[in-house]
């Protein structure tokens, strides 16, 4: 697919996933200048066709010759395939945007969220907008719901510990875990036994512990452990102490999550209100006497974290009207500001638009 501009050549690896689709979606909402666009995929997918901008577009093949000549390359298609091209593409002359856990941990590899440290991005700006060659990560999508809402009230108040409950959306789990998700509510529903492919469990009516690997020794899950390492990796910060329990629920495609804060430095409700309103990023939903908060159905399809049942900890120390601890209940879309909105903004920030 060629355009006639001068704009950076960009791919998405993993065209046809979730994500990949959201890719696409928000290129055509936020107006992202590209030039050409290569739409890869797998083999499977490779030559089959999506609708971009009212026209159709053909998939092709992921191979090492098609990441040549490429400025951006957003990829979400697993991390053994970051693991296989993504250096390929970088080497290449590509600023590749990594979807997946592959590089997240590398010490030379940025793991950026906009909002609160797009200048790692930025780092990566050169004066044609074109980017300079290398891997920027994409966090968590569980990190990344949770950090948002949280960057101003760290900024002002400092942040002792995190307690986080989650109740993730199958999304996570790509477009096949969405499409199993509709097909067991239908079996359920239609009296037939459901059928299990991609979740070991069964997902629809049911709630069950995050389906990532559990360590023998920590009894900690992976998701678990991304959401410990990845917040100490971008807020730099190896002290802050993170516990997290992630639970799969049978929502589609928006993660909500429980938090428990607790402060460096006391404050009131009121200043603790007024950090979240400061806070780019997120919509507050906090409504006490019509019982209006955040839930995953409407955070679906939307930009902003949804931030809501804000209320002091009564179980921490208080004094003088300033706590130490606060509770919060957040969602945010999987998809979007999870994975494709949080690596769509890292490009612009690399093309300095
Ligand atoms: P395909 O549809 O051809 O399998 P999701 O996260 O929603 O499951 O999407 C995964 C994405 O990764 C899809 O676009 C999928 O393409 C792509 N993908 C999976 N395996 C490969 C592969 N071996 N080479 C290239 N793309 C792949």
């Amino acid at each position: 697919m060629s355009a006639s501009s001068n704009a950076p050549t960009v791919a998405i690896v993993g065209a046809t996933g979730a994500v990949g689709q959201e890719f696409l979606r928000l290129f055509e909402e936020r107006n992202f200048i590209h030039g050409d666009l290569h739409l890869l995929a797998s083999a499977r997918s490779a030559g089959t066709t999506t609708e971009y901008r009212g026209e159709q577009h053909t998939i092709t093949e992921l191979t090492e010759e098609a990441l040549q000549g490429i400025d951006i390359a957003l990829f979400s298609a697993g991390g053994s395939i970051s693991k296989a091209y993504g250096p390929t593409a970088a080497a290449a002359g590509a600023t590749v945007i990594d979807n997946s856990s592959a590089f997240r941990m590398a010490s030379e590899v940025p793991l950026v969220i906009p909002e609160i440290n797009g200048d790692l991005a930025e780092s990566y700006r050169t004066g044609d907008g074109r980017g300079r060659p290398g891997i920027i990560a994409n966090p968590n999508c569980s990190t990344i719901i949770m950090m948002v809402p949280l960057h101003e009230v760290r900024r002002r108040f400092g942040l002792e510990r995190l307690v986080i409950s989650t109740y993730q959306a199958v999304s996570g789990a790509g477009a096949a875990a969405m499409r199993e998700l509709d097909a067991q509510t239908r079996d359920v529903l239609e009296g037939r036994e459901p059928t299990r492919e991609i979740f070991a469990r069964q997902c629809a009516f049911n709630v069950f512990s995050h389906d990532s690997k559990v360590h023998p020794e920590t009894g900690r899950n992976v998701e678990e452990q991304k959401m410990i390492d990845e917040t100490r990796k971008i807020w730099g910060d190896d002290h802050i102490r993170v516990t997290a329990t992630c639970i799969r629920v049978p929502v589609m495609r928006a993660h909500a999550e429980s938090i428990n804060v607790t402060l460096r430095q006391p404050a009131s409700e009121a200043e603790f209100r007024a950090a979240l309103e400061a806070t780019e990023g997120i919509t507050l939903v906090d409504d006490r006497e019509a019982n209006d908060f955040p839930t995953p159905l409407e955070a679906s399809g939307r930009d902003p974290i949804l931030v809501g049942r804000v209320r002091p900890d009564a179980s921490m120390p208080s004094e003088g009207g300033k706590h130490c601890a606060f509770d919060l209940f957040v969602c945010g879309d999987q998809i979007r500001k999870g994975a494709a909105l949080n690596a769509v903004q890292i490009a612009e920030r690399v093309m300095g638009s």
